[in-house]
């Protein structure tokens, strides 16, 4: 899982090669590498561990003039199987040292490749990267692209490779198979890229490579094939905000993104709902509803996983349609039923996760519905699902996800909202939820006007290494989500439980040092999630009380959090914000790496 990026010019560009890496290492940033080749023939390659900053100091160091460099390469990695050393850094080189090559994802047969390969040559690192260097070493004939067709009939997906050849310095070719890979192209400069965003300070201008394709990048321009045919592919504009990279006044962008997110909330709703007419409108809706459909399935991982639950109890509580969630990484290995009376929903942040699109190719190969909420314009599962609605919230900068909760949450209702209404179920309850959401907005800005006494409560209990998040029925996934978030940022341990099955068991764990989060803000269930809490002050435990302004209980518990009043229904968008600044002060006192959290990669590409 990595960020790669390469271009031909005529000029000196390691700042730029620098910049751009670090735009790609708010996803990957185990270590990183550049690689430049000139006509000469001379390679120029530096390593580094860790941040690209330690790369940038290496380079800087020896002040090296590369001026005429042409052919550029550079990499970020996120280190999937093999540790992160400089040996194991890419780019991967053949003995001869004339291939010099860089890959994403994993080559499943490269033990047996490397076990052939070890009689005749000698290996330097643990990865599979390595083996498809001595592959081009062994299998080369002619030129480059001969031989690249040859080391893919060798190599068992999936990957995204680029390769380089010393001995024709200005050309790079690429191949593809399930990684995406996109060509930028600005006036007659190149490039290319694992992801468009590292390129959005060059072009808007896109060609996206599907599978099985490759281009070759010489002196001539850019030529893409898919077998022995030459394709000519037509360029779209995949449009960046410039907003997402600027920090403003923030400490970190996940602070910052937590304070987009009533904003998100009102992008997604504003150019779909009439407030005065109590409408929604949406072309796209209006064409999936008439699929016909009588239920639905929801696949998604991590966050993206928790909005589709709540979008579950959305559309069965709402609508009335009985709906299924998956985790994408079990949704691949079960048996599938398959019909086309269900409408399968996808929903992904990045629309680059594996296990996700992997899901998705599998309901297509056996014509299922697909729709997806979709976040990157390009991106190979917008690419491969029937319909789609675009996301209004731009690029996730911080590795763990926030403001994109928001506007699927805020999509997911609206289209639950809207098949209610074709539906013509209880219209007056419809009309209700509807006026209510037009001030939603404003709700979630008072969740962080009061972040401070957020603040100060993550920082008296941050030194607490355990923690439940209690909730139940149709909004216990937010309680899921806000101890996700604890867990990713702060490494303290945390659970969600229904509050019911806390007396089946999770009670056993609780004690002085095991705070309880019951969240309770509204009416419905008050009184059970009430009897629940007493069972552990009962014991003299902790309970941080998670409920609505004037909550008439609130001096009966340790701590609380007043979350401003709305229907069950909307309570999700507010308390996410109230959890997730919980998550993000604690995870700030205790001094964490807040926006690259440990062992993490914003955008998970391989299985
Ligand atoms: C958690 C988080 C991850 C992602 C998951 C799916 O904060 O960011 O759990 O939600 O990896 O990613 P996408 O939505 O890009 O498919």
């Amino acid at each position: 899982m990595c960020g790669i990026f390469a271009y031909l010019w005529d000029k000196e560009a390691t700042p730029y090669l620098l910049n751009w890496l670090r735009s790609l290492e708010y996803r990957w940033y185990d270590s990183a590498w550049v690689c430049v080749i000139n006509n000469e023939k001379n390679i120029y390659l530096k390593k580094a561990t860790w941040r690209v900053s330690n790369l940038a100091s290496k380079i800087q160091g020896e002040n090296k003039n590369l001026n005429n460099f042409n052919t550029w390469i550079a990499h970020t990695r996120w280190a999937t199987h093999w540790k992160v050393t400089e040996n194991n850094t890419h780019p991967h080189f053949s003995n001869n040292d004339r291939f010099y090559v860089v890959h994403n994802w994993i080559i499943e047969n490269y033990i047996d490749l490397k076990k052939e390969l070890e009689k005749k040559y000698d290996f330097y690192s643990d990865t599979d990267t390595e083996v498809v260097a001595k592959l081009f070493e062994d299998l080369f004939e002619k030129d480059l692209v001969t031989t690249l067709k040859k080391v893919l009939n060798k190599i068992e997906w999936a990957y995204a490779i680029a390769v380089m050849d010393k001995e024709n310095p200005f050309e790079i070719v690429w191949a593809k198979l399930w990684s995406p890979l996109v060509v930028g192209i600005w006036i007659w400069e190149l490039f290319i890229s694992s992801d468009s965003n590292a390129l959005k300070w060059i072009t808007k201008e896109f060609i996206s490579l599907e599978d099985n394709e490759y281009v070759v990048i010489n002196n001539t321009g850019y030529h893409i094939y898919s077998g022995e045919e030459k394709l000519n592919k037509k360029s779209e504009e995949i449009e960046h905000n410039e907003d997402d990279d600027k920090l403003w006044n923030f400490t970190h962008y996940m602070e910052k993104e937590i304070y987009q997110m009533p904003e998100v909330y009102g992008n997604a709703i504003s150019w779909k709902v009439n407030f005065e007419e109590h409408t929604i409108w949406s072309n796209t809706l209006e064409k999936l509803w008439n699929l016909d459909f009588e239920k639905i399935e929801i696949i998604a991982s991590g966050t993206s996983y928790y909005s589709a639950w709540v979008g579950a109890g959305y559309f069965e509580e709402l609508s009335g349609i009985p709906t299924t969630i998956h985790v994408s990484t079990e949704f691949k290995y079960k048996r599938h039923f398959i019909d086309d009376k269900t409408l399968y929903i996808f929903i992904s942040q990045s629309w680059e996760t594996a296990d996700t699109r992997d899901c998705l190719k599998i309901v297509k190969e056996r014509w299922g519905h697909t729709f997806g909420l979709v976040n990157v314009v390009g991106s190979t599962i917008a690419r491969l699902t029937d319909m789609w609605l675009y996301t209004h919230c731009w690029t996730e900068i911080w590795v763990a996800s926030t403001k994109a909760f928001t506007w699927n949450l805020a999509v997911l209702l609206l289209m639950a909202l809207h098949l209610w209404n074709k539906r013509d179920l209880d219209y007056n309850k419809y009309r209700e939820i509807l006026s209510e959401m037009e001030s939603l907005q404003d709700k979630m800005t008072k969740v962080l006007a009061n972040a401070n006494k957020i603040k100060a409560l993550a920082e008296k209990y941050s030194k607490y290494k355990n923690m439940f998040y209690l909730w139940r029925n149709l909004l216990f996934p937010i309680a899921l989500e806000g101890s996700l978030k604890l867990k990713e940022i702060t490494y303290h341990h945390s659970e969600a439980y229904p509050s019911g099955e806390l007396k089946h068991w999770p009670l056993s764990l609780v004690d002085e040092n095991f705070p309880v989060v019951s969240i309770n803000p509204t009416w419905k269930f008050y009184e059970k999630n009430i009897s629940t809490m007493k069972e552990v002050k009962a014991r003299d435990w902790i309970v941080i009380w998670v409920v609505s302004e004037n909550d008439e209980n609130k001096n009966l518990y340790d701590d609380v959090i007043e979350i401003p009043n709305t229907s069950l229904e909307l309570t999700p968008f507010t308390i996410s914000i109230a959890l997730d600044l919980f998550a993000y002060f604690t995870a700030n006192h205790l001094w964490r790496e807040i926006d690259k959290p440990r062992n993490l990669a914003k955008s998970v590409t391989v299985e």
